[in-house]
């Protein structure tokens, strides 16, 4: 993970750096630092957040008009002050920030050691930093030949941005596997991770590729091949995002915010790709593929965390409104396991940041075996949107609280289209049906913006769990997935232990752990299993267990045996799971809050997991 920022222009390099990792924290926090050059060399990291670093440097007047940054998720080494990045080389004058894993720096460290050079870190990214010079030494060549010739050497996935004293006008830049974004400016560039850390300066953007390198002085960026050293054609882009769009905005958190954006988005997620009285959807990555998706035998749908969670929402959905059997894995299963692929396979791979390392393995590997890849990511110009042959965007907007609201509800709404438009496709879903779904996901943003007036409901019931050290989430059918997520929400941003359970599952060992100490929140909206929730429910009285139920206006009997209640708006079966997250997403908040947890920030975590 960590993430990655650079200027080099005219303007005070230190506080659009600062700036720009503060809003790249999402990806990694546990410390944070800076390299400026200005005649000499300036390095300020430490320990923490960004805000740490910021009191550090404080009002020391560091003057430079260029320099790199760093914010840390760590991987090699814990998180202290000299494993924070930047890392400087041997001789004093190369330095490097560095998003990703080295996986030979073992053998390139022991080579470096019969050279006599000496570490002060655990990090690889030291590693990597003093192999760039020892190349550079050896070959006689310029910074960014030894910066390619060492790539050719490593193997493992990185984004880099390295700067020299001895060239203080340019910084070279390369990606494999870690996402990196350039920013065009008047007279200056931009390095990012993503493009947040610029957002305000310049809407013109270069996404670098795998297997390229950058060389960005003041006259411009010239990009080329790591392996041979070809010229490439850099294609500019324009954003599509604001500031605001990246802003807490008058909200305490910005998971809050996201959890109340869901009307807006999800409104978003459907706009202009469903036509009611055609009985069509209309997504164009879902034409691109049509022939690979009538014809497919199966659908594999691949994720990591709660974009798996809304992948198997997706398989009840596809298999009962498209009639095409799926199958759900982790990526991070379904990559190592040698499962059997075939070109009459469509994978559909779901990611938020459209980054996660495992995600984007699983798709190459699929591609290999001749399958066809639709993506459903959220961040436009992201690696698995651009490795995927079709996709369709999520137009959730940017996900900056680590744990995902907004984007999880968005992947529900997309797969719910692409049940839809399997069904008319292979003529599996009359034309009544199709209307019925349809016309009830328009009512959908109405319906949650009803439930958010829940809140301070929600608030109080929460008192029910903030001093819990387990909880229990059960669910059924299409609530089954809403349950696995609730209980990560949970556990993720409160760090209470939490389970999600079929309920049906409850009776064959969970059953075990229910006394008056553990919440209990069962999913029971109505529908065809509701009856035998009212059981699991009544079992878990029966033993004392506390109920918070989450259930529709009807459902009487629910309510007579729980503690707490918490309606939701009548909506048919299958997309019950975009209502009845939404209590659950509320309810870990509140939980957070009251344990005085960062929520936005959970410890250990990153928002985008490019790591394996
Ligand atoms: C949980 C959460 C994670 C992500 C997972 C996959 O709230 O955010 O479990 O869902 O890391 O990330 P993406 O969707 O970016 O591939």
């Amino acid at each position: 993970m960590c993430g990655i920022v650079g200027y080099l222009g005219k303007k005070q390099a230190c506080p659009i750096l600062l700036n720009g990792l503060k809003r790249l924290e999402y990806r990694g926090y546990d410390s944070s630092g800076v390299a400026l050059i200005n005649g000499g060399l300036e390095i300020h990291k430490c320990k923490g957040k960004v805000s740490d670093l910021e009191a550090m440097i404080g009002k020391k007047n560091v003057v430079a008009n260029m320099g790199i940054g760093h914010t840390r998720w760590a991987t090699h080494g814990e998180a202290n002050d000299p494993n924070a990045h930047p890392h400087t080389s041997n001789n004093g004058k190369l330095v490097i920030v560095h998003n990703g894993i080295i996986e030979n720096s073992d053998s390139l460290k022991k080579l470096l050691l019969t050279k006599n050079y000496t570490f002060t870190s655990e990090t690889d990214t030291e590693v990597l930093i003093n192999f760039i010079e020892f190349v550079k030494k050896e070959e006689k060549v310029s910074l960014d030949q030894a910066v390619r010739i060492a790539l050719n050497e490593v193997v493992g996935a990185y984004a880099i941005a390295v700067i020299s004293l001895d060239d203080p006008e340019l910084i070279v830049v390369a990606r494999l596997g870690s996402p990196l974004v350039l920013g065009l400016g008047n007279n200056e560039f931009f390095i990012g991770s993503d493009a947040t850390p610029f957002l305000d300066l310049t809407k013109k953007v270069i996404y670098l590729e795998d297997g390229e390198i950058a060389i960005i002085s003041k006259n411009g960026i010239s990009i080329r091949t790591i392996e041979s050293d070809l010229p490439v054609d850099a294609v500019i882009h324009k954003l599509q995002m604001d500031l605001d769009s990246i802003e807490k905005g008058g909200y305490d958190h910005f998971m809050l915010k996201e959890i109340f954006e869901q009307p807006t988005s999800i409104s978003n997620t459907i706009s202009g790709r469903l036509n009611i009285k055609n009985c069509e959807v209309r997504i164009s990555g879902l034409d691109e593929i049509s022939d690979n998706l009538i014809s497919a035998d199966r659908i594999i749908i691949i994720g990591c965390g709660t974009s798996w969670h809304a992948g198997i929402v997706g398989e009840y959905l596809i298999e009962d409104l498209g009639r095409v059997p799926v199958e759900v894995e982790y990526a991070s299963e379904f990559r190592y396991r040698n499962p059997i692929i075939s070109s009459k396979d469509v994978v559909i791979a779901i990611s938020q940041s459209g980054e996660t390392a495992d995600t984007l393995a699983a798709i190459k590997m699929a591609k290999s075996s001749g399958a066809c890849v639709f993506g459903i990511c959220n961040v436009a110009g992201s690696s698995i949107a651009r490795e995927s042959h079709a996709g369709a965007f999520t137009h959730a907007g940017p996900e900056i609280g680590v744990a995902s609201t907004k984007a999880f509800t968005a992947q529900v709404t997309v797969l719910v289209m692409i049940a839809l438009y399997l069904g008319r496709k292979k003529e599996n879903l009359s034309e009544k049906r199709f209307r019925e779904v349809a016309q009830e996901l328009k009512m959908i943003p109405a319906k949650i913006t009803s439930m958010l007036n829940l809140d301070p409901k929600i608030k109080t019931i929460a008192k029910l769990l903030d001093k819990a050290t387990n909880a229990l989430f059960l669910g059924r059918g299409f609530n089954f997935p809403v349950a696995l997520e609730g209980a990560l929400k949970l556990k993720e941003i409160s760090y209470i232990h939490a389970e999600g359970y079929p309920a049906a599952e409850m009776k064959h060992g969970p059953i075990a752990l229910i006394d008056e100490n553990m919440p209990v929140i069962i999913l029971a909206p109505g529908g065809g299993l509701y009856e035998k929730l009212l059981s699991n429910i009544q079992e878990v009285k029966a033993r004392k267990g506390k109920v918070i139920s989450i259930t529709g206006c009807d459902q009487t009997e629910v309510k007579e045996f729980s503690d707490a209640v918490i309606e939701i708006p009548e909506t048919i079966e299958c997309l019950t799971p975009l209502l009845t997250t939404i209590p659950l997403q509320l309810l870990s908040y509140h939980v957070a809050v009251q344990r005085d947890c960062n929520v936005d920030q959970p410890r250990n975590l990153a928002k985008a997991v490019t790591v394996e």
